[in-house]
């Protein structure tokens, strides 16, 4: 049994983890910068980079502390690479290298869309490969082939935002505190997802792509319009984000023999996000897996669970690992 160390802090979320090949979370922190950010409506690369700087070495020290190791338990550092906020990439890849190098450990220089990617394997045992990703985060919409580690085939992907990016502006748009997402599902609860007529962008079109910026225009103009409550707005919102998210799942998974459904990243941690899809591969006779919300925001155990998938296949990487901006999976 292996015990990774896994360190993420491509975006607003700076986060320390240990994970084991068998399963086990043996320690997990994350320190969200949602307030730092609020007052600006969005994350800005400048104060998250410094706060990581800040932030990191502390919860690598606190994970540790939790888990009754030192570092020279650890059998390898696990940090994400990229794609991310340049800034804030560096800072999870230099604090991995350099305690890599102290502790004369393997770096696993990790694509952080791969964390998401193989983060349901963590939290479902039984989920083996090939599976079909529906990969719903604030950067990213796709829908993947997962065939293995490391072998991944896009399907599909976003012609304008992600999905999470239009849960985020809705939220702007009705005046909700950043970020957007948990924002919308709450106020969503109280509304009729029916009240207001919102477009489906590319609903019912040849090829699985995703598109969302009509639909924030359209929430702009029905914001701007003062006849609807902003509860309905934000359920009608909600609704249309599924049913696109929902039909162009469906195009993908008849075209696919994947036994499995699969969604991750943070728009996961949506409840009527989870259960429409749940009601897609049953009516599909798929099986479906989605990780526990916590495991769908950002965080470092998917990082060092990825980590521990790679290195488990003898998949390490040098020291002189690039950190990236944009990395595709
Ligand atoms: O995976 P993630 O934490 O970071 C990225 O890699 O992008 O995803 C963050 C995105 C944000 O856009 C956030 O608004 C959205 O996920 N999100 C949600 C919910 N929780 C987070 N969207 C809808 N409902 C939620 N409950
Ligand atoms: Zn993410």
């Amino acid at each position: 049994m292996a015990c990774i160390l896994g360190l993420e802090s491509s975006c607003d979320d700076t986060a320390a983890a240990l994970v084991t090949s068998d399963r086990q979370v043996l320690a997990h922190a994350v320190v969200s910068q949602n307030d730092a950010h609020r007052p600006f409506g969005g994350v800005v690369p400048e104060i998250a980079a410094r706060a990581h700087v800040q932030i990191l070495p502390g919860l690598v020290r606190d994970v540790l502390r939790d888990a009754g190791l030192g570092i020279g338990d650890v059998d390898a550092i696990a940090a994400t690479a990229g794609p991310g906020l340049i800034g804030g990439v560096m800072v999870a890849l230099l604090t991995g290298k350099g305690l890599a190098l102290a502790a004369d450990k393997p770096l696993i220089a990790l694509n952080h869309l791969e964390g998401h990617a193989l983060s349901p394997r963590l939290a479902d045992p039984d989920l083996g490969f090939p599976y079909l990703l529906l990969l719903v985060s604030g950067g990213h919409c796709q829908l993947l082939e997962v065939l293995g580690v490391g072998e991944y085939r896009r399907l599909a992907t976003t012609i304008d935002d992600a999905a999470g990016e239009a849960f985020d502006k809705a939220a702007k748009l009705l005046g909700l505190h950043f970020p957007g997402g948990p924002a919308i599902e709450r106020l969503a609860a109280q509304g009729d997802p029916s009240a207001v007529p919102l477009p489906r962008p590319l609903v019912g079109s040849g090829e699985p792509h995703f598109s969302f910026a009509g639909l924030k225009s359209a929430v702009q103009r029905a914001a701007a319009a003062d006849r609807h409550a902003p509860a309905d707005i934000a359920a009608s919102f909600q609704q249309a984000v599924i049913d696109c998210l929902v039909d162009r799942t469906r195009l993908a998974l008849d075209r696919s023999d994947s036994p499995a459904l699969v969604v991750a990243g943070g728009v996961a941690a949506n409840a009527s996000v989870r259960s429409a899809l749940q009601r897609l591969a049953a009516d599909r006779g798929r099986r479906f897996s989605v990780p526990p919300g916590w495991l769908c925001t950002d965080n470092a155990a998917m990082i060092a669970w990825a980590g521990a998938e790679r290195f488990g296949r003898g998949m390490v990487d040098d020291l002189a690992a690039p950190a990236r901006a944009r990395w595709p999976l």
